[in-house]
């Protein structure tokens, strides 16, 4: 007999403040290796688990499913489209999804080729921080600041700004808003989905002054290679702009996205291989002969991060370990059958 859990919450509770894996764990072992369903984040939810179901899921995205983001993310991030409510009518709706994912991925923003030109600074500035804050420390506190590097890289990638007082301010609100995305909507004080909201609306106020910066620094015709000047002048085909107010919702969700999740896979590398005598000395020997064959002040390139073969499998099996992000959600396009269940499709009517 399937189990939803409580009213209203489900069984929200416990996959929130409880461990993910356990979570899950149980009900395969209670339900379904292959799958189960469950109530969380206030919807009806089919876990569908294991490599096949992996397998399923990500070889029928937009057949099948399309990406779902819980209520109390869609409530933070205003600019959020349902796909429900871009689904109908479907010739109507498609242009708004295509031109959000343009202004986002066509000029190479986001693929991996573009860290062939950041490399450089982001090697410098790694540099600059293990001067500053690791070395000739008996300890140090790893996460908080992997997340001020990962923060100031992507702030200045984005936004092309690097005054690391600003960014350092704006870490406990980034924070704030991460954990509010997968809360229950319990808005009032002392609730976490209420401080994520007020550190959603503190971040607004601060990129739509970074916006106008920007406006006025790109009208003086400083040249900018920044995605958010690149969204400040990109037009949909009638040749309306984006408004400021979705720019910053934009720009606030690529830098919440790009933050912390590297800075938890560089936190749990330390953690694991600092555990592990024999492959921390494999990875150091890997990186100290790229070092070594660098001339003084030349930074990493490409071709250094493609030799580095035996640390990229440590780091994947790091996130295997401890994936940096948990759940990610899809809703069904459609109705279709998976190891002998039927899933219902309920886009359009609930
Ligand atoms: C170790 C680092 C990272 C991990 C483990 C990670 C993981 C993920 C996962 C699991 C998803 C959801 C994918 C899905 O539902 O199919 C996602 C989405 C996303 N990530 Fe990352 N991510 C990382 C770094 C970054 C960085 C640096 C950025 C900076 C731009 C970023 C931007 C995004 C965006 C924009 C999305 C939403 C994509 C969409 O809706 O189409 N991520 N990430």
């Amino acid at each position: 007999m399937w189990s939803m859990g409580w009213p209203i919450v489900g069984e929200t509770l416990e996959f929130l403040f409880g461990k993910p894996e356990i979570f899950v764990s149980k009900r395969m072992r209670r339900y379904s290796p292959e799958i189960f369903k469950t109530k969380i984040l206030g919807e009806k939810t089919v876990v569908i688990c294991g490599p096949n179901g992996h397998k399923f899921l990500f070889s029928n995205e937009q057949k099948y499913f399309t990406a779902f983001r819980p209520h109390s993310m869609q409530k933070m991030f205003r600019s959020y489209k349902a796909p429900a409510a871009a689904a109908a009518p479907p010739a109507v709706a498609q242009p708004a999804i295509d031109k959000e994912a343009k202004v986002l991925r066509s000029p190479g923003f986001l693929k991996p080729e573009a860290l062939v030109r950041y490399l450089g600074i982001m090697d410098s500035c790694t540099q600059e921080q293990m001067k500053a804050y690791w070395e000739g420390k008996d300890e140090v506190k790893v996460y908080p600041l992997a997340k001020t590097l990962t923060l100031g890289l992507a702030c200045r990638f984005f936004l092309g700004i690097d005054e690391l007082d600003r960014i350092a301010r704006s870490v406990s609100n980034f924070d704030d808003v991460t954990v509010g995305m997968h809360s229950l909507i319990l808005n009032f004080p002392g609730t976490t989905f209420y401080k994520a909201t007020k550190a959603a609306d503190e971040l607004r106020r601060e990129l739509k002054i970074v916006i106008q910066e920007k406006k006025a620094a790109m009208a003086s015709g400083a040249p900018m290679h920044d995605i958010l000047s690149h969204m400040i002048v990109a037009s949909d085909p009638t040749g309306k702009h984006m408004p400021e107010a979705e720019i910053a919702d934009k720009i606030m969700g690529l830098l919440t996205a790009g933050y912390s999740t590297v800075a938890t896979a560089m936190t749990f590398f330390m953690k694991y291989v600092g555990e592990r005598p024999d492959i921390y000395a494999k990875v150091l020997a890997e990186h100290k002969e790229i070092a070594d064959s660098k001339k003084p002040g030349q930074f990493l390139e490409w071709d250094d991060i493609n030799k580095m073969k035996y640390s990229w499998n440590v780091l994947y099996e790091v996130m295997r370990f401890t994936p940096p992000l948990q759940g990610t959600f899809r809703e069904a396009l459609t109705d279709f059958t998976y190891a002998g269940y039927t899933i219902l499709c309920c886009i359009l009517d609930c």
